[in-house]
């Protein structure tokens, strides 16, 4: 606005070079003035709009920053946390392709076997599994003379007998699995203060248990450049705080397997003995699994029948015609 009635002006001041007179003069001047004033005003109004413009951008790129930083901070944060419940809470372990794990599938019968072979001459030292018996095994993984050749194996101490005294005798397929230790303390005693946990349910016990139990045994290595590992423990990234009382268990041919087909690896090992510590928590699942598949081909056949047995039940009043004939 200013600008035109100030360009007209100027103009005109310009070409009255012809303009003489104190009035015109003066007019001129004050006009000038006013355009002055009126330009410095609105460079002053342009220039408050524009610091104010500034200061909105400031403003937003200090909105922006804190978002910004805010943002890094949470990513930080989780990562952060992250790492710290890895160091707390053990790194997760991978999902392995169990051959138990489908819908419909069974245990590896086999693996139970030689993963028992495993526990029995490596694990048992040290854990006890102290809800098997010698019985549960028969027909899971060996037949009933070979659980009852394994159990006379053992000295089983029993009483009172007629004279009102203890004896021992040979194990029968009724007992359990013998324990490494009379009790907690002196299991703790033989291992260094920690308690070798009961392993009977060790794969329902722990998060992902059958993955955690595998990855855990072939777990061990080096601590990284910058972990000390006090002495009497060993670095194992997949236990809670990443260092084990459990010494390294598993080395190749560790195990004799009576089946002279499978190598006895270490992975093969830990492997096997997983499986038959996953046996030995949910011992039901073949037949869970099962009844399952029965059940469910069984219902949908009765929700066929029922089904049909419905609509059949129904055609007559279904496909009816009904004429309502009112006559007035
Ligand atoms: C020399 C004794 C010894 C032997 C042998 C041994 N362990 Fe252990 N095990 C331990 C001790 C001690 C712990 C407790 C570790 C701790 O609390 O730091 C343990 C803990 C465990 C745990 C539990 C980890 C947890 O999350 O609490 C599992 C699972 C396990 N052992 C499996 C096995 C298997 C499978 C074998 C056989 C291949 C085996 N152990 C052989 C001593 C042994």
């Amino acid at each position: 606005m200013w600008r035109t009635k100030c360009a007209g002006l100027l103009r005109a001041i310009r070409q009255g070079g012809a303009l003489t007179g104190t009035a015109a003069e003066q007019s001129s001047s004050k006009a000038a003035q006013a355009c002055t004033a009126g330009a410095q005003g609105l460079h002053s109004d342009a220039a408050s709009a524009e610091s104010s413009q500034q200061a909105g951008r400031t403003a937003w790129s200090w909105q922006k920053k804190a978002v910004l930083g805010t943002g890094l901070a949470a990513v930080g944060g989780v990562g952060l946390a992250l790492m710290e419940e890895e160091a707390e809470m053990g790194l997760h372990p991978p999902e392995y392709p169990w051959p138990h794990s489908g819908l419909f599938s069974a245990y590896d019968h086999a693996a139970i076997r030689r993963g028992h072979q495993v526990y029995s001459q490596v694990c048992a030292a040290c854990h006890s599994v102290s809800q098997l018996h010698y019985r549960n095994l028969v027909g899971v993984a060996y037949t009933e003379d070979e659980a009852k050749e394994m159990a006379a194996e053992i000295e089983v101490e029993d009483g009172p007998n007629d004279e009102g005294e203890t004896f021992t005798r040979a194990g029968k397929l009724s007992d359990p699995l013998p324990r490494p230790y009379p009790n907690e303390e002196a299991a703790r005693y033989a291992n260094g203060g920690a308690y070798p946990p009961d392993l009977s349910l060790i794969t329902k016990a722990r998060h992902d248990g059958t993955n955690y139990v595998f990855s855990l045994l072939l777990g061990y290595h080096e601590p990284p450049a910058g972990v000390s590992v006090r002495e009497g423990l060993h670095y194992n990234p997949y236990f809670p705080g990443g260092a084990i009382a459990m010494p390294k268990m598993l080395v190749d041919e560790g195990t004799e397997y009576d089946d002279d087909s499978v190598f006895a690896t270490e992975s093969q090992q830990a492997k096997d003995v997983t499986t038959f510590l996953a046996w030995a928590a949910e011992p039901e699942h073949d037949e869970r699994k099962l009844m399952g598949a029965k059940w469910i081909f069984i219902l949908s056949v009765v929700l066929l029948t029922a089904g049909y047995y419905k609509r059949w039940k129904w055609a007559p009043l279904k496909s009816r015609k009904v004429i309502v004939d009112a006559i007035n």
